[in-house]
């Protein structure tokens, strides 16, 4: 019936067209109103997503990253009970949606909190445009709910933060929620439920899917160059058939910005236009954060996504308690030893400031990342990974042996590929072993005292 209805008026659209105001929006409507049309005409399943070759490029460089920091952050802060708050603790829509008048992150800076991620070795960025909650961190012209037209602050954040991202060449990734527990045009689903206020309604999903699209559209418009968008929300509808006419979606992006790679975190099996693929709380092929790994590991540049904190996105003052730098680091090498980006997760104060102990353990981080960021940025999974000593990373013929539990004095590892000399990647020396048929033996010096990992190059053929 939806669905139906959807078709109809996608029909209706792409036949008589909107009045517009701008040149721009003419053409972004223009566009939406094509893509609508092909929607009514050719079912979304059986389409063929071919990358163009600038797309290509913009993977590789975007796996060479390994690194990212993402931010859960919107006016949900206030409470300080994480991202759900609104449907989680039950509370009352209308006293929530007051909070929103009051939030002015007076100490929000955007080059504060470049120069500390950059200080943490990251290379990118992955922020929450708009959250479940519907509320924009932009100014949108579709909306008065955004941080412009709804707060007293009154100041574009992304904005800010994509000027001073592309200021100082820092890669900016946005998330952005397919649901929706604001807007009366979303069809509500399994998230509205008996244990929240929310009110159930069918919605009018082609409005709000043009909604969304035309808000895209700014998104891809006004900020400049986007890395990335990371869609999240399909569990809402899980439970239901709705046909969320992804593909259409995706292909605009594609058309307003090539290079611009899509994920969406479903996970499953990668889909019609993604371009990376996402875990969550998960390194790729394990499954310890029950997600599932329905769709196992495809070949697309990999990325997953974890919290300093232990049990929440958006800042919660219950889940204060951050991880250490050498856990961060154990974190990174592990995930780069699978393949791997690391998009750790921070939730900024409703001040705008970053909690210290985060900081902290970010910078504890960055000044491992300053000796042995070549280890990590710009390779590729290593021959091992997963041990119980720890993983490998390549680089061509270079592989780096990441010992983050020191096994004692001999370390057995299988490979398939001969050793030709193994070092100490810190100071060039010289690292004892002995090639045996289907591995090497390595003789491994005494542990460094403060030194969380020991961190050996080995030159090999390469495979
Ligand atoms: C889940 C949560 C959401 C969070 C996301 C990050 O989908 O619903 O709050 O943004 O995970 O991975």
């Amino acid at each position: 019936m939806r669905i139906s209805k959807f078709l109809s008026r996608s029909i209706v659209l792409a036949v008589i067209g909107l009045i517009t105001t701008t040149a721009n929006a003419q053409n972004a409507e223009a566009n939406l109103q094509a893509l609508f049309a092909k929607s009514a005409t050719e079912s979304s399943g059986n389409r063929e997503y071919v990358p163009t070759e600038e797309n290509l490029q913009a993977r590789k460089e975007f796996e060479q990253k390994r690194f990212g920091i993402f931010i859960h952050w919107g006016y949900y802060s206030m409470p300080g009970q994480g991202e759900w708050v609104l449907t989680r603790s039950n509370v009352p829509v209308d006293e929530y949606l007051a909070l929103a008048s009051a939030f002015y992150p007076s100490k929000f800076n955007a080059k504060e909190w470049i120069d500390l991620f950059k200080e943490a070795g990251a290379k990118y960025m992955c922020i929450t445009s708009r959250h479940h909650d519907g509320f924009s961190m932009f100014d949108s012209k579709y909306t008065d709910y955004d941080i412009v037209d709804a707060t007293p602050f009154k100041r574009d954040i992304l904005k800010e933060l994509a000027d001073e991202c592309h200021k100082q060449d820092f890669g900016l990734n946005l998330y952005y929620s397919h649901v929706d527990w604001y807007r009366d045009d979303y069809p509500t689903g399994w998230s509205a439920n008996e244990y929240n206020n929310l009110k159930k309604h069918e919605g009018d999903y082609a409005s709000y899917y043009k909604f969304m699209n035309n808000q895209l559209t700014e998104l891809l418009t006004n900020y400049g160059k986007i890395g990335g968008i990371w869609f999240d929300g399909v569990f809402d509808h899980r439970r239901d058939s709705m046909d969320w006419h992804f593909p259409e979606q995706f292909d605009m992006v594609h058309k307003l910005q090539p290079t611009c790679l899509i994920a969406n975190n479903h996970h499953r099996a990668i889909q019609y236009g993604e371009d990376f693929q996402i875990f969550e709380r998960d390194l790729p092929g394990e499954n310890k954060s029950g997600f599932g790994n329905a769709g196992g590991v495809s070949e697309l540049p990999l990325e997953t996504c974890q919290q300093i904190v232990n049990g929440s996105w958006g800042y919660h003052l219950n889940k204060m308690d951050c991880k250490s730098p050498a856990e961060l680091i154990g974190m990174l090498i592990s995930t780069a030893g699978k393949g791997a980006n690391l998009l750790l997760n921070i939730g900024p104060r409703p001040n705008g400031t970053i909690p210290e102990p985060a900081a902290e353990s970010l910078r504890g981080l960055g000044k491992w990342l300053d000796k042995y960021g070549e280890t990590i940025y710009g390779t590729k999974a290593g021959d091992l990974s997963g041990q119980s000593w720890g993983s490998t990373t390549r680089k061509s013929d270079k592989l780096y042996v990441h010992i983050t539990n020191h096994p004692g004095k001999d370390l057995y590892m299988p490979l398939d590929c001969k050793v030709k000399s193994a070092k100490m990647f810190i100071d060039g020396s010289p690292v004892k072993f002995d090639q045996w048929k289907h591995g090497i033996q390595l003789q491994l010096p005494d542990p460094a005292d403060g030194e969380p990992v020991m961190v050996i190059e080995l030159t090999t053929t390469t495979k």
